[in-house]
Formats: structure tokens, C-alpha cells, sequence
């Protein structure tokens, strides 16, 4: 079976999940992190050298104080609680996004977490914290144009592009896959989903598990990739 190289996750339900249990949303994103630590063990097994997963928007920064803050508790709970597990699995760690809107608190055990684990070479697991993708093209432009100047930037090709991106280094995503149901892409990897192949499960992110994992990854390899030619 072909196994993606790398699978990216829109991990979307956990609100509809909690209130489907007349539960606070909050219990959704708690159930949630089960699922994250699920799936990336599957991952690990199934041989995926990248997992991303989108954790927060740049858009969620709109939702209730109340929710934003116990979504960043649970950040730093995680973070506290799986340095062994990830070290013990061979799996970096990596968080992108506009971190500059982090707390200090959050980005000191974020900068911690990656230089311990930053010799670890079985898996890349990455984080999008506060990221957008249109804030992702924007910082890019900048960087590519403070770097090249406004002359330099006029002979910037699309392949070049690529290491200006909060994702310079990682490939693209092979897979992407969102549960909930929904089926958009909300802002997230724009320039990097080009020729991404989409799985849509209606299962809420807390009941994704590693069988719900490994049939995305079945349904991957009978897709059939063909980047605009002809086979
Ligand atoms: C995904 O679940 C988690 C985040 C976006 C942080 P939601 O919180 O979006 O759950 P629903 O979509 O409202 O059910
Ligand atoms: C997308 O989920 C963002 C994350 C999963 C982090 P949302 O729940 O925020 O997306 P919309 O609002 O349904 O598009
Ligand atoms: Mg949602």
C-alpha cells in the first residue's frame, strides 16, 4: 500500500461532539487530544514521516475568551505531558504560525519542546497554531521582498517561493484530511493543498481513532494522482 508522506489534519467536531453529550464544548477539545495522540501513533506505525495538524485558526482567536484560553491550557497541558512519549517514538515537534500572538508562557514550553525533540527523525509532527493561509502568503511576500528587494523579488519563481512559507523544508501535504463533515478548507495550508488529495469524514475529531486513521490512508492509496497530465 502506498502510504502518504505527508498527512495533514483539519481536526474540526469537538464542540458539536461535547454538546451531542449535553457537555460543555470545552469536553470536546479535551477528548480531542486523545484523538491527537492517536492518531499520531498510527501515523507512526503506518510509516508517515509528516503529520501537521491544524489546532487553532488565526479566525479562532474570535471565538469566547473563556474557550480561547482553556483551548491554550490544553496546549501547555499536552506539551507538559507528551515530551517522553514523543522522545520514547522518535517523533520531532514542530508548532508554525503567527506565534507572535502566543502567550510567552506558551511559546517558552513550545521552544522547549522542539529543541528536545528536535533530533528525532522518525516522524515531524506539526503543530498550526494561530496560523492562516492567507497570513502565510502575506509574511512570505514580505520576507521574500525585505530579503530580495522590490527588483529581486521580480525574478522570484513558484519553486523558490516555497522556503519564504512558515512550511519551508516540509512537503507538501500528500493527504489532507478533515472530519466534521464540513468540507472547506477554512483558511489553512492554501499554497501548500495545490495538488493535495482531500478526504471528508463525517466523524467528529474526538471519535477519530487509529482505525478511522488507517482507513484514510487505505482510501489515499487508491487514489490516483495525475498533477494535470495525462496516464
Ligand atoms: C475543532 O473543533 C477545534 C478547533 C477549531 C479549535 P470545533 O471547536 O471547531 O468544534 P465544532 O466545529 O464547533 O463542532
Ligand atoms: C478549522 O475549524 C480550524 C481548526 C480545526 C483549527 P473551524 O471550526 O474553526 O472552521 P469553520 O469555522 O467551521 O470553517
Ligand atoms: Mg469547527
Amino acid at each position: 500500500m502506498e502510504v502518504p508522506v505527508h498527512v495533514s489534519i483539519i481536526m474540526d467536531g469537538n464542540g458539536r461532539w461535547a454538546k451531542a453529550r449535553g457537555r460543555e464544548r470545552v469536553y470536546g477539545h479535551v477528548e480531542g487530544v486523545e484523538s491527537v495522540r492517536a492518531c499520531t501513533e498510527a501515523a507512526v506505525e503506518a510509516g508517515v514521516k509528516y503529520l501537521s495538524l491544524y489546532a487553532f485558526s488565526e479566525e479562532n482567536w474570535n471565538r469566547p475568551e473563556a474557550e480561547v484560553n482553556r483551548l491554550m491550557e490544553l496546549m501547555m497541558e499536552a506539551i507538559r505531558n507528551e515530551v517522553k512519549t514523543l522522545m520514547d517514538n522518535g517523533v520531532r515537534f514542530v508548532v508554525l504560525g503567527n506565534r507572535g500572538r502566543l502567550s510567552d508562557k506558551l511559546n517558552a514550553a513550545i521552544d522547549n519542546l522542539m529543541e528536545m525533540t528536535a533530533g528525532c527523525t522518525r516522524m515531524t509532527l506539526v503543530v498550526f497554531l494561530s496560523y492562516s493561509g492567507k497570513w502565510d502568503i502575506l509574511q512570505a511576500m514580505k520576507r521574500a521582498a525585505a530579503e530580495k528587494g522590490s527588483d529581486g523579488v521580480q525574478d522570484l519563481e513558484i519553486g523558490d517561493f516555497d522556503r519564504y512559507l512558515v512550511t519551508a523544508g516540509i512537503p507538501d501535504p500528500d493527504l489532507l484530511i478533515r472530519t466534521s463533515g464540513e468540507q472547506r478548507i477554512s483558511n489553512y495550508l492554501l499554497w501548500q493543498c495545490a495538488y493535495t488529495e482531500f478526504y471528508f469524514t463525517d466523524v467528529l475529531w474526538p471519535d477519530f481513532r487509529k482505525p478511522e486513521f488507517r482507513a484514510a490512508l487505505e482510501a489515499y492509496a487508491s487514489r490516483d494522482r495525475r498533477y494535470g497530465k495525462v496516464k
